[in-house]
């Protein structure tokens, strides 16, 4: 299984970047974590962070065909770009949208994902980088 594994903007602050509501690990951490378990499940993944919303479209156009499957945690992009919901409907292959906080619980301008409703696409939230892992862990079991 080839899995691309995307975090949007500020993710690369993970760590220093309010760690009461992201936590402290860094996203170093949170990457060598993600390789070793793809390791441990004969999966390759393959790992970007941006902050610009087209890099990020950019990514997920390039390996779309290399990809079976893909992580995001779009960071605040998740409120408002439809630019990436395109581009993850177009991708059309399982999807999971991970958030280290839980955002049902936060401001009301974060309750709302741009990605609901797409039929490709599950959730975690709320579980820190724990997240990631289990959104390696569903995907590398389908
Ligand atoms: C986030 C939640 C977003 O609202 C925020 O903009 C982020 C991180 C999360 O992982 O909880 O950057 O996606």
């Amino acid at each position: 299984m080839n899995i691309l594994i995307l975090h949007g903007p500020n993710l690369k602050l993970l760590g220093e970047r309010e760690p009461e509501v992201y936590g402290y690990a860094t996203l170093l951490e949170i990457n060598n974590r993600l390789y070793e378990l793809a390791k441990e499940s004969d999966s390759s993944v393959r790992i970007f962070q941006s902050n610009h919303e087209g890099i990020l479209i950019d990514y997920i156009h390039e390996l779309r065909k290399w990809a079976d499957a893909c992580i995001i945690n779009p960071g605040a992009f998740t409120h408002y770009s439809y630019a990436l919901r395109d581009a993850i409907a177009a991708f059309n292959k399982p999807t999971v949208e991970v958030h280290l906080s839980d955002l049902s619980k936060r401001e009301s301008f974060r309750q709302h994902s741009v990605l609901e409703g797409l039929p490709n696409v599950s959730r975690i939230m709320g579980k820190g980088a724990e997240g990631y892992y289990e959104a390696l862990s569903v995907l590398c079991s389908q």
